[in-house]
């Protein structure tokens, strides 16, 4: 395949780590053959930057941050293909879907979901009022802004509430999980208060957390199920994902909670992890890659709790822990996003 100028496109994150200089990656090798001298873990960007080198591609960065005229100058870029690693424009997230189509009047082919994907996923009732057009199953559910009802099932205690449309569990702690009326009201003002928007209270789905990561677009793979275990997280403690399993890794939630590839799940629930998976990334017309976040009750049953268009392809990311079960390697998965985004120009 034809080398590709490819400009590896992100945004900067207002809480992340400082942001190292973007440079390409030409450390020395250890006796490992793998390239040392980075302190920091590296970035997401830098390990697809690698890859991107390992093809034989042309890679470069290019931040867009809503300064230095950096729209303008993507539209000047001159590359072939755009991986697009964005998740918010000028620190507002919601611009996510602006960004791709953006690239779409660029005429430049990129990586991961277009506009309509990343719009019907941000907006987690919209994503839920499509799961349940298809009969794709999904908790029962209720949204609430400012003493106003959008729209509401007949849900039972216990529920999650959480903002409608953040990620990474902004806004999803240990207070999430209410039992009581006077709870959830407490809980639906701290949404409101803490970040102007919504509330989305959910049924609370008690059971394993299982991811699907998923690549591909006529004939989409399931790779193998990724399973959070939450099962040592301190006692009196709801068993869920919130900010401090996910990236405070100074908390005990943190240390004690990990994945990996699920081991033990019967064949018929296997599938239907899959099949409830596969159905909801076409149900929001995600595309080349996506992670779709379930649950499942005691009796089984399996709920989609949230679908992630363009995931974290972090080689710790569950999406990569994946690719790798299924035995791809990491350049081997950069490379299949990279020819899917490519297959879409030609
Ligand atoms: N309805 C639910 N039932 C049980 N757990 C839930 C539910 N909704 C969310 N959670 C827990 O909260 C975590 C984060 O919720 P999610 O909707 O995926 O938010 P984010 O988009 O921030 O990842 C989930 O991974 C899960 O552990
Ligand atoms: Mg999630």
């Amino acid at each position: 395949m034809a080398k590709l100028k490819v400009t590896i496109l992100h945004d900067v994150w207002e809480q992340g780590p400082p942001e190292p200089e973007p440079e390409p990656v030409k450390a020395p090798r250890g006796k490992d053959g793998k390239r040392r001298k980075k302190k920091h873990p590296l970035y997401d960007r830098e390990e697809i930057f690698e890859a991107l080198t390992n093809l034989g591609h042309e890679p470069s960065y290019h931040v867009l941050d809503g300064k230095n005229q950096s729209l303008l100058s993507l539209a000047r870029c001159g590359a072939d293909l755009i991986f697009n690693l964005t998740e918010s424009y000028a620190g507002d997230d919601t611009m996510e879907k602006n960004i791709a189509a953006y690239l779409e009047l660029l005429h430049i082919p990129y990586t991961g979901g277009g506009p309509e994907a990343l719009y019907l996923s941000q907006d987690k009732s919209i994503a839920k009022k499509i799961f349940d057009f298809h009969k794709i199953k999904t908790p029962d559910f209720a949204i609430s802004y400012k003493g106003r009802t959008e729209h509401s099932h007949d849900i039972e205690f216990p529920l999650i509430v959480k903002p409608v449309s953040e990620d990474g569990s902004i806004g999803i702690d240990s207070g999430s999980v209410v039992d009581s009326v006077k709870e959830l009201m407490e809980r639906i003002h701290y949404i409101h208060e803490e970040f102007d928007s919504p509330a989305l209270i959910e049924e609370y789905i008690e059971g394993r957390e299982i991811y699907a990561a998923i690549l591909g677009n006529e004939n989409p793979e399931v790779l193998p199920l990724i399973e959070l275990d939450l099962s040592k997280l301190p006692k009196g403690t709801p068993r869920i994902a919130g900010q401090d399993v996910k990236f405070d890794q100074e908390t005990e939630a943190y240390k004690v909670t990990k994945s990996s590839p699920v081991e033990d799940l019967d064949e018929e629930t296997t599938k239907r992890f899959q099949d409830t998976a596969l159905a909801a990334y076409r149900a929001l017309q995600l595309r080349d890659y996506g992670r779709i976040d379930m649950r499942s009750n005691k009796k089984g049953q399996v709920y989609v709790i949230e679908a992630n268009p363009n995931p974290w392809l972090s080689s710790s990311a569950e999406f990569t822990m994946a690719a790798k079960k299924a035995g791809y390697s990491y350049t081997e998965m950069i490379d299949k996003i990279v020819e899917m985004a490519r297959a879409r120009s030609m």
